[in-house]
């Protein structure tokens, strides 16, 4: 294992692995785990991955922070990269995370943090959650023999909830926003010594994220996209994907750094606004709290927990953060489901609403390639979408004269 240590993104102190680390102990901003990138070129090539018979996010084990392979079987990560053709002009790709074992991105940060939990010795790992970290840590949790309890909002959608509570997790719902279950999981685990997975706070979630970038890459022969585009919320994910394109650039893997496009919805806009401030000539660089209203839950957040993160990696890769109405995030979902078949949830989708806007706007031009990463699966918020698509129902009587009179009226004979 090649890692360093972990060194705190404000204040830059470097700390050891050795003993439970989250936050920096100096500063509290977030922390990221360092690679001796000089050992790492040594060990691995693009040849090393070409040869790997293991089709899950575990082919990248040497860029990983853990000593050895886990017990895990399920397929977590090395998701389809469909080819979505010409749009606007642009080469777009789409990155299905919706196929992970729990139906969403966070598999990935689950599995690399109940890895890294396993090798310490820790029993019992708990996380709050949106939904998705939740159900994915109770799949992973229950399948890697570990005991989870997730802290979710009371607004969390149903499919989300019921997945929980079938993968056996300890379930608590908070009357209150993401946020308060953040802050009440953060009080439990420093109060009975839990290991806590909250994104952001716990610097392996980035480890498991930055996969995706890994996968990107190998999927389109190391050639890199000119953008990739996700939704934010608590800008985990994004800042995960810049940590796996600059590792791969370290270590020669790849000879550019794609952009990064962070989308986000106007009703949860954080980061977004962050960068606008920036833009405008503030300074420092710092996320500040919003009120989030958003119907797409999974990125509905007040104080994004790896934003400041998240708003550095949109800047270091000149990229940009967009936000796009709910409005748009809807119609999103019916387009990419029948345009390529993909159904995704609204924060999954949402990434594909600012890639239409960005190409409208000028910044992602024709000729360029680019990927929009579909975060988690439909059928874990079937109400968002079904309210979308209630005109879609045509109600007869079951004989032919009744669907003979539908057709007519429907133009469709
Ligand atoms: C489906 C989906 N998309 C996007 C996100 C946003 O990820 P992050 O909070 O790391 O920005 C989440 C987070 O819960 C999610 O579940
Ligand atoms: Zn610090």
């Amino acid at each position: 294992m090649d890692v360093l240590g972990a060194r705190c993104h404000a204040c830059h102190k470097e700390w050891s692995l050795s003993e439970t680390l989250y936050d920096c102990p100096a500063c509290h901003a977030n922390l990221d785990i360092c690679y001796d990138y000089e050992s790492l070129k040594k060990k691995v090539s693009r040849e090393t991955f070409r040869q790997h018979s293991q089709f899950s996010l575990w082919r990248y084990l040497p860029l990983l922070p853990i000593q050895k392979l886990p017990s895990m079987t399920l397929q977590i990560g090395w998701t389809p990269l469909y080819p979505g053709g010409s749009v606007h002009g642009v080469n777009l790709y789409l990155k299905d995370d919706g196929r992970n074992p729990s139906g969403s991105f966070k598999d990935r940060a689950s599995a690399l943090v109940l890895a890294v939990a396993q090798e310490r010795g820790m029993t019992q790992v708990i996380a709050a959650s949106t939904g998705n970290a939740g159900s994915s840590l109770a799949c992973l949790g229950t399948h890697a023999n570990m005991a989870t309890m997730v802290f979710l909002p009371h607004t969390a959608p149903i499919a989300k909830v019921t997945q929980l509570a079938v993968f056996g997790a300890r379930l608590f719902m908070v009357n209150g926003s993401y946020d308060d279950a953040y802050d009440l999981c953060l009080a439990a685990s420093q109060r009975w010594g839990w290991y806590n997975r909250n994104t952001g706070y716990n610097p392996f979630t980035r480890e498991g994220k930055k996969t995706c970038a890994y996968e990107i890459c190998e999927q389109l022969a190391w050639r890199v996209p000119d953008w990739v585009v996700v939704s934010v919320g608590d800008g985990n994910i994004l800042s995960g994907l810049w940590k796996g394109f600059r590792d791969l650039y370290h270590l020669n893997l790849i000879d550019r750094l794609p952009r990064l496009a962070g989308v986000q919805s106007s009703q949860s806009n954080a980061v977004a606004a962050t960068i606008q401030r920036f833009e405008a000539g503030e300074r420092p660089l710092h996320v500040q709290p919003v009120q989030a209203t958003t119907l797409a839950d999974s990125i509905s957040v007040d104080i994004p927990r790896d934003g400041n993160m998240a708003a550095q990696a949109i800047l270091d890769s000149q990229g940009v953060a967009v936000e796009v109405p709910d409005q748009a995030i809807r119609d999103s979902i019916c387009t990419v489901a029948q345009r390529w078949g993909i159904f995704g949830e609204p924060a999954a989708v949402a990434s594909y609403a600012g890639f239409e806007k960005l190409c409208q706007l000028g910044e992602i031009r024709s000729g360029e390639t680019a990927v929009c990463v579909i975060t988690g699966n439909g059928l874990k918020d079937v109400a968002a979408a079904s309210s979308i698509v209630q005109d879609a129902v045509i109600r007869i009587d079951p004989d032919i004269d009744s669907l003979h009179e539908h057709l007519n009226n429907h133009a469709i004979l």
